[in-house]
């Protein structure tokens, strides 16, 4: 990637009686930023932002969050009109290359997708391994970390072909791993994936066959998924697409980058909230119960949060939010779930949450999390799955991040400092004199 951030003037910084220039750069859109890789050199200070809500950590060119407005784009395609007009292995192809494919091009790439979905026949063993309780984020950030000991032919990350065979194996894969940590849970056997079927209905397939009986996912549910790792693909540069480009800063390869971005993701805070959002419509259990809840999210002393509610960045309505409700009826539509009383809750708590000065005053709207577990669950995704079907589509959005950031000429490894305040030095103290 070619560095491309502008000079466009320098801010001044007068700290211990001295004046410091830092120059301004500005991208081609968003926030300008102060350089301040000269601060600690010329002026002896660090910056301090826990949290790094102040702090850009990188350039890139592949996804762009206006917060305030509430748009998202993918290589500055607006991600409703992604949702809607692509398929996720298009989308995919837009993120790993910058650019939509022409027809050749998406028809090569996704040929190449379906032709490395299969997983060595040793990984089987491997899922053995674990208990039939696992929690599949457990069984999905060991697998994919085990890849290294099945792939080591690409794991050259100074290698730009073994960069891209890297990033078409876990692309295709994931939907491979995921199921399979569905199908080990559930006690069926694996179904292996089939090259005549798209990037969705394949995973569908994989996850609800069973040897007795196939499954073939009506259109509009292969669609619905398909929509749903579009929506999830990636998002700037949040925590766990963060930790995938520190550990990858290192030279670490890139399976074991990808599963410290999955160990990331699984935080309740962030792409755990799917999960933890239905388990809390689950726990409001009707309407009438909704106030009681929403009191206790504005409860400083209460560290109940509303799931699916809330973001860093979106003081708006999340975009992915609007596109992922549609998606929501219409597959419960289809399923003929019309009243799915998790449903009803969700319903009149947004519209509550949107009414109540709280949430207005703080800018707290639904997220993607809101809607996708409600969604995920009719059709037929037990609730821990739901995490594990956000790493699958964020994959594509790490391996993207990883790969920009090894072609950064900027890059290095990621080191940050501190604001020490422990005990300074101080002489070891004989245990007979505690
Ligand atoms: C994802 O970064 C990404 O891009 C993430 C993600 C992606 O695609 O990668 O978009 C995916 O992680 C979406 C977010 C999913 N998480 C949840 O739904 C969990 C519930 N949300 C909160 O945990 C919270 O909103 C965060 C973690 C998402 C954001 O936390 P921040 O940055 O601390 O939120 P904030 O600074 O905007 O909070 C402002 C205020 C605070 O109160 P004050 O200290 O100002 O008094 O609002 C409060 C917060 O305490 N607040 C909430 C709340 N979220 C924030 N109060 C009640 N319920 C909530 N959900």
């Amino acid at each position: 990637m070619e560095n491309k951030a502008k000079e466009k003037g320098t801010a001044q910084l007068t700290i211990n009686g001295k004046t410091i220039d830092l120059p301004i750069l500005g991208g081609t859109v968003g926030p300008d930023v102060i350089d301040i890789r000269t601060l600690y050199k010329n002026a002896g200070v660090f910056t301090f932002d826990p949290g790094f809500t102040s702090t850009a950590s990188c350039e890139s060119q592949i996804t762009y969050i206006d917060g305030g407005e509430g748009t998202l784009l993918y290589r500055g395609y607006p991600i409703d009109q992604l949702a809607d007009n692509a398929s996720f292995v298009e989308v995919a192809y837009l993120l790993l290359n910058g650019e939509l494919p022409t027809a050749q091009q998406l028809e090569d790439f996704d040929w190449t997708i379906r032709r490395h979905t299969m997983l060595h026949d040793q990984i089987d063993q491997f899922f053995r391994g674990f208990r039939r309780d696992a929690h599949p984020m457990a069984i999905m950030v060991g697998t994919v970390g085990a890849l290294a000991a099945f792939y080591h032919d690409s794991t050259d990350v100074n290698d730009p072909e073994a960069r891209m065979i890297s990033a078409h194996r876990m692309i295709a894969k994931m939907p491979t791993i995921a199921a399979r940590a569905y199908k080990y849970s559930v006690g069926q056997p694996f179904i292996s994936p089939r090259n005549d079927l798209d990037y969705a209905s394949n995973f569908l397939r994989m996850c609800f066959a069973v040897p007795a009986e196939d499954y073939e996912p009506s259109p509009t549910l292969a669609r619905a998924m398909d929509k749903i790792f579009t929506l999830h693909a990636d998002h700037e540069q949040n925590a766990s697409t963060s930790t995938v480009r520190l550990a990858g800063s290192s030279g670490a390869n890139p399976f074991a980058c990808i599963a410290a971005g999955i160990a990331s993701l699984w935080g309740p805070a962030h792409g755990g909230a799917n999960e933890a959002a239905l388990n809390m419509l689950r726990e409001i259990g009707s309407v009438d119960q909704i106030p009681e809840y929403v009191k206790r999210a504005k409860d400083k002393d209460d560290p109940f949060r509303l799931m699916g509610f809330g973001h860093r960045v979106y003081k708006n309505y999340d975009p992915r939010a609007k596109v992922m409700r549609e998606t929501c009826h219409a597959v419960l539509d289809e399923l003929g779930v019309k009243n799915d009383p998790l449903l009803a809750v969700a319903m009149e708590l947004e519209k509550i949450a949107l009414e109540d000065d709280y949430f207005v005053e703080k800018k707290l709207y639904p997220n993607i999390d809101f809607y996708s577990g409600i969604t995920l669950k009719a059709m037929g995704f037990p609730t821990e799955m739901f995490t594990v079907l956000f790493a699958l589509a964020r994959t594509t959005g790490w391996i993207a991040q990883w790969s920009e950031m090894i072609e950064d000429p900027s890059q290095k490894i990621g080191r940050p400092r501190q604001v020490f305040t422990g005990d300074t030095a101080r002489d070891y103290v004989p245990i007979t004199k505690r």
